[in-house]
Parts: structure tokens; sequence; C-alpha cells
């Protein structure tokens, strides 16, 4: 079997880890032949690829990013249903050529949907999920989401010594994209008076009681981490951070700041969590495809690595939902949500 590995859309720390353990057991356990797709679908456009052996993928564990690079290069038309598009014939073409039995797609949600377009066309596929955002449905955590939550709770954590320094209200933006589960998991776990999540509405009245009421109880200080995709005022371009912050500080008089974290979260070494859970994921694909089963893609339901159809992900995005635990739990211990 000769198998072409690429990785697409945004990058994240962890990605690495996955490449190494798809290939090494590729090469080492089942005897595959490996080639790495530079640039995600980009290279199959332009037939730029190179072999890997066991030698390129020293040092790639602890690594942050993709040493293949990636892209968000569209190959279908979002809303065409035909999937015979001049780039997929192009595409198409490049695996024929290469003699490409299968392809091993790394990436989030949008990785998912292309992966499946081109199950569609008859291309051997098997998906691995890695986004900061965790929106990928069928899949506890997807790679790359615990390495963001490390480098956003850290974040978190740096601002409660400089509000209550100032006595100010402290507003961080994580990303997630549509999704609020970076912000659900870093927020709780960095100890955060307020968290705003997309799928939760708002009220700003709400959120100026929790403030002056921490004030009464002698905290003069509030850290406030909003979600980068929580609805604003839609006639504004601001950014969320800075929407919320100024809305703060005219509902409540309090000096207030705001803070995006942005790529941060995207870069450094990933946590042991997503090393081993790239290692797990990544051998897992190598299994699928040595036994044949393609159209499928690598999922963590508990403590087990699984598959699930693609189909059944491709399209969708998982979301928080109001029962989930931590906020169950957050509201119990006074956290506001909204
Ligand atoms: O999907 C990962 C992500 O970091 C989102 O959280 C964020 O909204 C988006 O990518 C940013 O996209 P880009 O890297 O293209 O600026």
């Amino acid at each position: 079997m000769r198998i072409g590995i690429l990785t697409s859309g945004g990058d994240c720390p962890g990605i690495n880890a996955t490449i190494r353990g798809v290939c090494k057991t590729a090469i080492n356990h089942y005897g595959m032949e490996v080639v790495g797709i530079h640039s995600g679908f980009q290279g199959l456009l332009d037939d730029d690829m190179e072999a890997f052996d066991a030698e390129n993928l020293s040092g790639l564990l602890g690594m942050g990013g993709t040493v293949l690079g990636t892209s968000r290069v569209k190959l279908f038309p979002r809303r065409s249903a035909d999937n015979h598009s001049e780039k997929a014939a192009r595409m198409m073409d490049t695996i024929k050529r290469r003699g490409l039995d299968c392809l091993v797609c790394i990436g989030g949600s949008g990785t998912q949907a292309t992966a499946a377009r081109i199950d569609q066309l008859g291309v051997n596929v098997v998906t691995i999920p890695q986004t900061i955002d965790n929106d990928i449905p069928l899949t506890d955590s997807s790679i790359g989401f615990d390495s963001a939550v490390e480098v956003a709770t850290e974040a978190i954590d740096r601002l409660h010594s400089t509000a209550s320094s100032h006595k100010r209200v402290m507003v961080i933006e994580v990303m997630g994209h549509e999704a609020g589960w970076l912000a659900l998991h870093s927020g709780m776990a960095g100890g955060g008076d307020i968290v705003l999540l997309p799928e939760l509405p708002y009220k700003m009245r709400n959120l100026g009681n929790v403030i002056i009421d921490r004030l009464k109880r002698g905290k003069p200080y509030s850290i406030v981490v909003v979600a980068e995709g929580i609805y604003t005022d839609g006639s504004t371009r601001k950014r969320a951070a800075e929407y919320i912050a100024q809305e703060i500080e005219y509902e409540t008089g309090f000096e207030t700041r705001e803070t995006v974290l942005g790529y941060l979260q995207r870069g450094g070494t990933p946590t042991s969590f997503d090393r081993n859970l790239a290692t797990l994921m990544g051998g897992y694909a190598a299994g699928l495809i040595a036994n044949r089963q393609f159209g499928r893609m690598v999922a963590l339901q508990g403590e087990t690595v699984t598959s699930v159809p693609l189909v059944e992900v491709a399209e969708k995005r998982k979301l928080v939902t109001a029962d989930h635990p931590l906020i169950v739990q957050g509201k119990r211990m006074g956290v506001c949500f909204g």
C-alpha cells in the first residue's frame, strides 16, 4: 500500500505527532510506503509531495505546527453538490499518477467535509480530527484542543494579579470559531468569573450585576472569558473582547481592559495528552488502512480510540450544550455564563 498523508486547515500543536504516529506505524508495522503531501489539498493540485521514511520522522513528537505545511484551499464549490470540479479532476489525476492507494487527511471540520467529498469520488480516505476548536462531532476530543486549553488557561491565570492590582475588569478573547469549547474549558480552569459562549445568550445587565456584586463582596475586579464567536451588536466590526469590554465599562463604570489571545493558542509544543492522542489516533488510522476500512474518521470515545463513518461527521459541528457538567457545576459555584 502507498498512502499519501496531508494536513489541512488551521494548524495546532500535535499535528506533527500525528504524522509521526501514522507514518511510523504504516512503515514499521505494516510495511507500507508513505508520501507526505505539502500544503494540504493544495499539494494534490500542484503534485507537491515527498517520500517519507523513518528518518523524516525523528523529532516530530514535541514539535508544534506541521512539517508538511497546510492551506485552506477549497477543492469543491461550497454550495454545489457536484463533486466534479476542475480542481477535483487535477487532484484525481495526481492521485492516479502517483499511485496513491489511500489518503490520510488530518484536519478540522473543513478538512472532514472535503475528505468526505473526495471519498464520494471513489478515493480511499481515512481522516483524523485535529482542531483547537474541538467542534468535530462523534469524537470527545480533537488533537490540539488540550494544548490550546493549556495556553489559554495559563494566560487567564496571568490576568488575575493585574486585575486585582488595578481593580479592573479584564476581558480575554479565546478562539474556537463558532463553538465555545475552548472558552468553556479554559474559562473554568482559569477561574473566570464570567464565561461567554456562542451557544448561550447573555445580557449585559447580568454581567454588570455580577461585577457590582463582586465589588460589594470586597472583590473590586473580575475576569471575563469570551469566545471569539459570541453574538455582538450586528453593526459593530469590533472583536468580541473589545465589544464586551466597552459595554462593561459603560454598564458598570469599571476600568476595563481586553486581551485577544489569538494565534498563541495555535503554537508551541503539544501537551502530553495531545501527544499520546496523536500517537494512538495515528496508529489507529494506519490500522484502518491495513484492514481496508475507508471512508472513516478516527475518534476518541471515552478512553477508546475507534472510528466513525466520515459521512456522519462531514458538514456538522459539535457545539456546547447548556447541560454540560462544567456549566452546571460552574453555575452552582457562581460563575456567570451570560
Ligand atoms: O479553526 C481554528 C482557528 O484557529 C479558529 O479558532 C479561528 O477562528 C480560525 O482558525 C482562524 O483562521 P486563520 O488561521 O485562517 O486566520
